[in-house]
């Protein structure tokens, strides 16, 4: 039984909706500050849509948010290894195409209130199984996350069957232009919706 489809309410997250809640509060306060003043002109510009469960015994409750683009894997422009691993699935023909189709995944966090129940798991679920439903109006591949480089977000999307695109933190360092002695702050992962697509 799934918590968010059982007791909330999916919505766009709009300005409307969100004078009318509470703060939006998960352990990343950058994310919260994006969710409470920048998502909607985030969305006015297209760059970005943004949605949330609310809680139906509390409307006002925002129980977890995710902001979602329009995205793509160059893969001719990873190492050798990375494009190996994206390839693995790919049927031969379509491993020269310059870039694989994806969705990013801009922001996502759980309200501390309810963290470390599944519910996390949950609303991943909830995401792959838009993009590879049949009403789905584009072609999308891969889900792509920058995850927060920190033991729990890298924990959870590798739970929920992410994969590092880049081997090591020295590489995607290289690959990302940053200078060695500073920290990596994300970690690029992708997800291969291939593995749950049925009837293709
Ligand atoms: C990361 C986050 C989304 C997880 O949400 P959640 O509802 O607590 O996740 P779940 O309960 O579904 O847990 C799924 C997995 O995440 C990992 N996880 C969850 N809490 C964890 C913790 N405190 N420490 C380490 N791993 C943890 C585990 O792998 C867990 O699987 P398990 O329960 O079998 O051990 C949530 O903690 C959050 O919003 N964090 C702040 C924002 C953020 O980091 N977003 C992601 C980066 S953009």
């Amino acid at each position: 039984m799934s918590f968010i489809t059982n007791n909330c309410t999916f919505r766009v997250l709009n300005k409307i909706l969100i004078t009318q809640c509470e703060p939006f509060a998960c352990s990343e306060n950058d994310l919260n500050e994006f969710f409470l003043k920048d998502c909607v002109a985030y969305s006015k510009d297209l760059f970005g849509k943004t949605y949330c469960f609310t809680l139906d015994k509390n409307p006002k409750k925002i129980v977890c948010a995710f902001t979602i683009s329009n995205d793509s894997i160059k893969a001719k422009l990873l190492p050798k290894v990375s494009q190996n691993k994206l390839n693995r699935k790919i049927n031969n023909q379509k491993r020269s195409l310059k870039s694989y189709p994806a969705v990013l995944i801009g922001r996502l966090g759980v309200n501390t209130n309810f963290e470390g129940n599944g519910i996390g798991q949950e609303l991943m679920n909830f995401v792959k199984a838009w993009f590879i439903d049949e009403e789905n109006k584009t072609g999308c591949r891969f889900l792509v996350v920058d995850s927060y480089n920190k033991e729990r977000p890298i924990s959870y999307y590798s739970k929920n069957g992410f994969k590092f695109i880049f081997d090591s933190e020295e590489e995607e360092k290289e690959y990302s232009g940053i200078i060695s002695d500073d920290p990596l702050n994300t970690r690029l992962m992708y997800f291969d919706l291939i593995l749950l697509a049925t009837g293709n």
